[in-house]
């Protein structure tokens, strides 16, 4: 299992020592949530913040596209230096030829699932996802409270992959922390995104180590 900071509760005065730090203490991701004020109504940051996070880490960049139209912002956020973009499927006419044009630029597609979608409206699309972001929370705030059945969606999706033998990592994302760790990894879970929990701590290092060690072996 990775753990994967989301750099929206980060320091953005110093982000590039807080990107240090978090990869320092063994961190083999990054979360990037990019809101748009209309998909959701937070604003956050563009594909301009991208190339600055590419220039001061080698860490695999995960772009969280909430916005309308992502399928028009793909190239600039893979030209940016994205390593994976995922999108949200209803926010988009065309979400199959979005997964296609987000891998024709040699990146990881991936889907991200509101805690209110139904699993079945997306088992046409699994096939051809990277991998999948389960929401614990709905998009918008770092911060927010973990919403239980979660994990159970995780479990539903796990199995639905393996069922269908498809090559899915399943990532999580809100209200994570180190003690439902154990139960993500449980669920089938391969990457714990989390937030507040990592940059709002005292020591985000020590935040890090502490997911990581709660993995169960
Ligand atoms: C929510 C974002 C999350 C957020 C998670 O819209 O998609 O990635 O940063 O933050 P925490 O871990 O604080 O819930
Ligand atoms: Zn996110």
């Amino acid at each position: 299992m990775r753990i994967a900071p989301s750099i929206l509760s980060a320091d953005f005065s110093r982000l590039a020592s807080e990107i240090e730090r978090v990869e320092r203490a063994g961190a083999q991701q990054l979360h990037v949530d990019v809101m748009d004020g209309h998909y959701v109504p937070n604003l956050t940051f563009g594909p301009m913040l991208v190339e600055a996070m590419r220039r001061s880490t080698r860490l695999p960049l995960d772009v969280h596209l909430m916005i309308e139209d992502a399928d028009r912002w793909i190239g600039a956020f893979a030209d940016a230096g994205a390593d994976m973009i995922a999108f949200h499927p209803e926010s988009v006419y065309h979400p199959h030829l979005v997964l296609t044009s987000i891998q024709k630029r040699g990146k990881k597609a991936g889907l991200a699932l509101n805690p209110g979608l139904s699993l079945a409206s997306v088992e046409e699309l699994l096939p051809l996802a990277d991998y999948a972001i389960v929401m614990s929370v709905n998009p918008g705030w770092g911060g927010q409270d973990f919403i239980e059945g979660s994990f159970e969606r995780a479990e539903n999706l796990r199995r639905f992959a393996r069922e269908n033998h498809l090559t899915l990592d399943i990532e999580i994302d809100g209200g994570m922390n180190a003690e439902r760790v154990p139960r993500a990894a449980l669920a089938g879970i391969d990457v714990v995104i989390a937030g507040s929990a990592i940059f709002k701590a005292k020591d985000p290092e020590a935040a890090v180590r502490q997911m990581l060690s709660s993995v169960p072996v």
